[in-house]
């Protein structure tokens, strides 16, 4: 079953993100790793998903959980090794699942080889080229640009000279303006594709290049007001599409070998998102995330408008749109549909639950390729309340505790049991802390209840493989307010109703599936369905 056999799987794939450190542990280190991975890949399978992208498992000292990478072509000893990553990657293509990677090419760690002989070699060295080294002005740095995380994007060495971070300063940025980063790249491209890895979740993939005078921005602080990427001269510049062009090229030489495309899916936030179409091209990337899905209240106005611009995209790029509710960055959706978030408390759980449950329905009803961070399935909500000596976000540190960080989405998984480790280690002292509140999530308790959100996913999931594969576009239906209607293919209807009180049903067919008990006919608040005519 699932990996469909047409070239093109990923227009209409679901994939589920694997959040590494906490998807399963299999050596009792209280960190997940890749053995972990593979002894839960028939829970993927009978959930009934295309494809995982797993989140970067390359060797890293972990200052951002693996997005500071310092070998691009091994693995993380803690995760295993590069043996355990081939097994896995056979043994989920022998399950029909495919295998995505997280690449991480704006930056990397401060232990990578290459960065390393930087700081040895001294200013003014060959070795310092590859990345973005200055002398300052006086004792200030060479501009005024702060990081994504807070504070300046500029370390000093000891002698003197600084370097360019735009995310934490134990991840360098590369300068791709020399030719050794763009070809190591390509190495590490055709590395993984070798191994048999079947596409690429690109970091960040609106940097990589900057305005080579480094200018000063006029306001730096607003990345950190709005916490996305909005520095014109640190982002989206355009030779970043030649990179892109070159990757494509390469992946397009992988899939004419077995008539496979191995699809470059870009995570393009901040100033990037409104050229998102700029990079999602046929001769460059396959997907971008469309994050307007992620932005939108729960609310039908909202979803409808970004069902407009969803199509809108399509249409300008030719390629079918990606949707995403959350992932390893965001607070997780069933807390968020209920208003809380770290800091702020839980939020109203039972509405959020509620709403998160009828969000998901949208997105598989959509055209288009969805993505599910892992957890989603069991409507597992965010830890809001982490004490704060356990916080390992490096925003947490960098912002002095203003910000509290991404920590409380990146909880280990709850799979069984009462008590932590929940089934997910053989340590109750994982990583990070799982609450006792878990035991109402984990995947045992959620299969053993038809009604669990879990379920859901699984029959949405073999309906919408069933039903949506080759259902074509969508079209927005008049509805009652406070709700969105629309159809697909022959006879397929979504409902959703994101008021207060009940509406009609919208369509007199068969219901097939909704996210709560439809009493009388009546779509409740908080609720969405799909009928069959
Ligand atoms: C985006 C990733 O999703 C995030 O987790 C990471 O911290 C930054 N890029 C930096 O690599």
């Amino acid at each position: 079953m699932n990996a469909p056999s047409n070239a093109a799987w990923w227009t209409e794939s679901v994939t589920y993100q694997i959040y590494v450190r906490s998807f399963a542990d299999s050596d009792g280190d209280g960190v997940g790793d890749l053995n972990g991975i593979r002894s839960r890949l028939p829970y993927l399978r009978e959930l009934g998903v295309d494809a995982v992208w797993l989140t970067p498992c390359y060797p890293s000292p972990q200052h951002d959980h693996g997005y500071d990478v310092a070998d691009y072509t091994d693995i993380e000893p803690a995760y295993g090794t590069l043996h355990d990553f081939d097994r896995l990657v056979a043994e989920a293509h022998g399950l029909g699942l495919r295998v995505l990677l997280d690449i991480v090419p704006n930056h990397c760690s401060v232990e990578h080889p290459w960065f390393r002989a930087a700081l040895a070699a001294g200013p003014g060295s060959p070795e310092r080229e590859r990345f973005h080294f200055r002398p300052g002005d006086g004792d200030d740095p060479p501009n005024n640009w702060r990081s994504m995380f807070g504070g300046p994007a500029w370390q000093r060495t000891p002698d003197g000279e600084w370097f360019l971070h735009l995310f934490t300063p134990e991840q360098p940025d590369w300068n791709w303006n020399h030719p050794d980063v763009v070809e190591m790249f390509e190495g590490v491209l055709r590395f993984w594709l070798d191994r048999g890895v079947d596409g690429f979740r690109i970091d960040a993939a609106q940097g990589l290049h900057k305005d080579p005078e480094l200018p000063d921005v006029a306001d730096p602080f607003e990345e950190e007001r709005i916490a996305d990427a909005t520095n014109v001269h640190a982002w989206n510049r355009p030779e970043v599409h030649e990179v892109y062009r070159a990757w494509r090229r390469i992946a397009d030489e992988y899939a004419a070998r077995d008539g496979s495309d191995r699809p470059l899916i870009g995570e393009i936030t901040g100033i990037g998102k409104r050229h998102l179409h700029e990079y999602v091209q046929p001769d460059q990337l396959h997907q971008g995330f469309f994050w307007d899905l992620l932005d939108s209240p729960f609310d039908a106005e909202a979803f409808a408008t970004t069902i407009r611009r969803g199509q809108e995209q399509a249409a300008r790029t030719g390629a079918p749109v990606t949707w995403v509710l959350g992932n390893h960055d965001t607070v997780r959706v069933a807390t968020r549909y209920g208003g809380g978030a770290p800091g702020a408390g839980p939020g109203d759980i039972e509405a959020g639950t509620a709403r998160a449950r009828a969000a998901a329905l949208l997105a598989l009803a959509l055209p288009g390729a969805v993505y599910i961070y892992q957890g989603e399935e069991l409507a597992l909500p965010e830890v809001v309340d982490l004490p704060l000596d356990r916080i390992t976000d490096p925003i947490y540190w960098r912002t002095e505790g203003r910000r509290l960080g991404r920590d409380g989405c990146r909880i280990p998984l709850p799979w069984n049991g009462t008590t932590a480790p929940f089934g997910f280690s053989g340590t109750p002292h994982t990583w990070l802390p799982q609450p006792l509140s878990f035991a109402r999530h984990t995947v045992e308790h959620a299969q053993s209840d038809p009604a669990s959100t879990w379920h859901l996913y699984r029959q949405a999931l073999r309906l919408r493989r069933d039903l949506l594969a080759d259902a074509g576009p969508l079209q927005l239906l008049p509805a009652p307010p406070g709700a969105l209607v629309f159809r697909r293919g022959h006879g397929f209807t979504c409902a959703l109703n994101t008021g207060d009180a009940p509406v009609d049903a919208p369509h007199p067919g068969t219901p097939l599936l909704s996210s709560a008990p439809l009493p009388d006919g009546k779509l409740p608040a908080d609720t969405a369905a799909w009928w069959t005519d």
